[in-house]
């Protein structure tokens, strides 16, 4: 980091903290964990926070808490029921992380949430700034809650211009926001910050004339908000190619494969995918844009049982059912969909045949909620056609 930051006084510590809060409680939002110091219900509430908008969480966090209403009850959760109430969040292993921090904290904590700063932060999947979150929120402690929305904030506030892509930048940050973070209401504080990154400092046209913080903003009084934050350029996800089948059995179910154990999407379940190369993906892409003209001519007819077709164990209809994208934080997935019958002699290793209706008891990702929504709707056109 290049300029070195201005010490503030005390004074102007005890000015910034007395018009910030001010600000905070007449503006801050009302959020559901918002009226608890219940360091569980906190807790859960930031996990989901982590990458995930608030207007988002807000349905999940009422169904966790109203499944799992205590550490208890959730260090005892059933795997595939806990992956179910987390349906479409994302990064599931978040879920399965709670998971294990609350049998730690049964086990090794008396089932009581640790109330320290560094015996929170031993827990399953919290890091830095979830411990800070849930020790200055739940239990006063005067603990910065560091993310990527409080660096932008504090690289203009305080004039930080070290790289906040870049783990190494939060020392910086830290620093400065132990300075100035109130000993009264650290919890309070940390949310004001949060607030304000959502609603004043955002990451572009920040609205600078309405902020509570101008007086102290050290990239307001200098009129250099357009140099904050420096932010290097993440890498582009990678492209990654698929052919889904989504293929249906005389019985009216379908082949649905379970992910492994490990890994992107570990033990999740979706229709079949084949990963391909881009030409092969857009060979099919334009052929079967062509195809779908002649679907007048397909001579097979969708809705009868296939018996006849003994040779054959799956029959693919000239219906390709469109194209679905899905970017991770580091991949974008291209998937093709086509759509497929089988006479019952085909089946995959780890695949099961569902019907629609059971596809309540098993838990799908956003990509198999995407290809199932391009199956039903290609269905409704085609029942009007
Ligand atoms: N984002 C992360 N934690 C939050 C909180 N407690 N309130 C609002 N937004 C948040």
């Amino acid at each position: 980091m290049s300029s070195s930051l201005k010490k503030w006084e005390a004074a102007e510590i005890t000015a910034f903290q007395e018009q910030f809060l001010f600000w905070y409680y007449q503006h801050k939002r009302t959020l559901p964990w918002r009226g608890t110091n219940n360091p569980y219900f906190i807790w859960i509430s930031e996990i989901m926070l982590q990458q995930t908008r608030v207007d988002t969480v807000m349905g999940y966090y009422y169904r966790f808490i109203e499944k799992y209403p205590t550490i208890q009850a959730l260090a005892e959760a059933e795997e595939e029921s806990l992956l179910k109430v987390w349906e479409g969040l994302g990064y599931y292993s978040r879920a399965r992380n709670l998971k294990v921090a609350a049998q730690q904290v049964v086990n090794e904590f008396g089932g009581q949430f640790p109330e320290t700063f560094e015996e929170i932060q031993t827990l399953k999947g919290i890091g830095p700034y979830t411990a800070g979150a849930i020790s200055s929120i739940a239990f006063e402690l005067p603990e910065p809650a560091i993310d990527g929305n409080l660096m932008r904030v504090g690289s203009r506030l305080f004039g930080i211009d070290a790289d906040i892509a870049k783990a190494s930048s939060r020392k910086f940050f830290d620093e400065a926001f132990r300075e100035v973070i109130s000993h009264e209401a650290p919890g309070d504080m940390n949310q004001a910050f949060m607030d304000l990154g959502s609603s004043i400092c955002t990451p572009t046209n920040p609205d600078c004339s309405n902020c509570p913080l101008k007086d102290f903003c050290h990239a307001y009084q200098t009129k250099t908000q357009s140099n904050y934050p420096v932010k290097s350029k993440k890498v582009p996800p990678k492209d990654v190619y698929y052919i889904a089948g989504v293929i249906e059995n005389n019985q009216k179910e379908f082949l649905i494969v379970q992910r492994p154990e490990k890994g992107l999407l570990a033990k999740l379940w979706h229709y079949p995918l084949e990963e391909v190369s881009a030409e092969t993906f857009k060979s099919y892409q334009t052929n079967y844009v062509k195809q779908e003209q002649q679907l007048a001519l397909d001579l097979i007819a969708e809705d009868e049982p296939l018996d006849i077709f003994t040779e054959l164990p799956i029959i693919w209809q000239t219906r390709h059912l469109g194209e679905v994208k899905h970017v991770f934080s580091h991949l974008r997935w291209h998937v093709l969909v086509f759509y497929g019958r089988t006479n019952g002699k085909f089946d995959l290793e780890g695949g099961h045949w569902f019907a629609e209706k059971d596809f309540e008891s098993i838990t799908f990702p956003t990509i198999q909620q995407k290809l199932v929504a391009q199956y039903s709707e290609n269905q409704k056109v085609r029942k009007v056609l």
